[in-house]
């Protein structure tokens, strides 16, 4: 079958199967072609909860599953691969987040969005890579345990210096691997492109970006600029939608290794199978785990 074809049968049994398709803006250009919405993991959480679809796919990682289970717990959730996971989102565990927040006298724990369900259970707020900034700041507390991301924690306690802020050492394996040495070197070499990176990059490269931000702001910043070249310090796939969104701009990776491997193991012949009941997996929590781990997600929305 040709990509065309694939992608045909896919918006055929879609329709047939009354099946709401999400497509994490890291995936292939393909995947996101066929998607009902593509986007933030938690914005697409969102919509496939308004959505009147009963069945959702998520082209995803699992954490990003997860939460679209927790939003719409009626709701038959899939997810694209298996094996799909997000080694940020399970790098941490529960007992010892509850014993760091015990010895620290109760303080908030915050979680980063790219977290398991098991984990949400034991944290207070949840925040995403757009709204990190705002939700810290609005809560009333002064000082708080943040995970698992170092990164994102580190550019948020920049940003807000009247909150304590204490990290744990977690991070994402894809983001980490972009370096001052390659923005020297972006800089060099594109001297009149704006460089957009996301906040889970190292400090030392977030704080030589003209704009930091989640992979949608990035996508729209870019597409709204008047400038012409952008260098991309984001998940490869970033740099090529908006090529493909946007021909008369330039846009460079900041590294030809900023791949996740997760995010790459779906393909377009796995949402087939998805549609046609032979691959992905559904997503099953228990009525506990997603009413605890709902929890810091609604006290994020309160607080935004
Ligand atoms: P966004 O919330 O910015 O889409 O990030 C998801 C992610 O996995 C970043 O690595
Ligand atoms: Fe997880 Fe990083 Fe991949 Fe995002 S890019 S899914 S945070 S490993």
């Amino acid at each position: 079958m040709t990509t065309r074809e694939m992608q045909d049968e896919i918006l055929r049994l879609k329709k047939e199967k009354g099946v709401c398709i999400l497509a994490h803006s890291y995936q292939s250009h393909d995947i996101v072609e066929v998607a009902d919405f593509a986007g933030d993991s938690f914005a697409l959480s969102q919509k496939a909860a308004a959505v009147p679809e009963q069945t959702v796919l998520m082209c995803g990682v699992r954490f990003m599953a997860e939460t679209v289970k927790m939003l719409s717990p009626h709701k038959k959730v899939i997810l694209s691969h298996p094996d799909a996971g997000c080694p940020m989102a399970e790098q941490m565990d529960p007992d010892l987040v509850q014993q760091m927040k015990a010895s620290l006298g109760g303080i908030p724990v915050v979680a980063y969005i790219n977290t398991t369900a098991a984990l949400k259970c034991v944290c207070d707020v949840c925040v995403t890579s757009s709204s990190a900034l705002r939700i810290i700041s609005a809560m009333p507390e002064k000082e708080l345990i943040f995970l698992p991301d170092i990164n994102l924690a580190t550019y948020v306690s920049r940003q807000l210096p009247e909150k304590k802020i204490h990290f744990v050492h977690g991070g994402c394996p894809t983001h980490v691997r972009l370096t001052a040495a390659e923005v020297e070197r972006a800089r060099r070499e594109h001297p009149n492109a704006l460089l957009l990176v996301h906040p889970e990059c190292r400090p030392e490269v977030t704080e030589q970006a003209d704009m930091v931000g989640s992979t949608a702001e990035i996508m729209s910043y870019a597409r709204a600029s008047s400038a012409k070249e952008f260098v991309i310090g984001t998940e490869n796939s970033i740099a090529n939608h908006l090529a493909y969104e946007c021909p008369d701009k330039k846009f460079y990776a900041l590294s030809k290794d900023c791949v996740c491997h997760n995010m790459a193991l779906t393909h377009l012949p796995d949402v087939l199978a998805c549609l046609r009941g032979e691959g992905g997996e559904e997503i099953v929590l228990d009525e506990d785990t997603i009413a605890r781990a709902v929890r810091p997600i609604n006290r994020m929305l309160e607080l935004g």
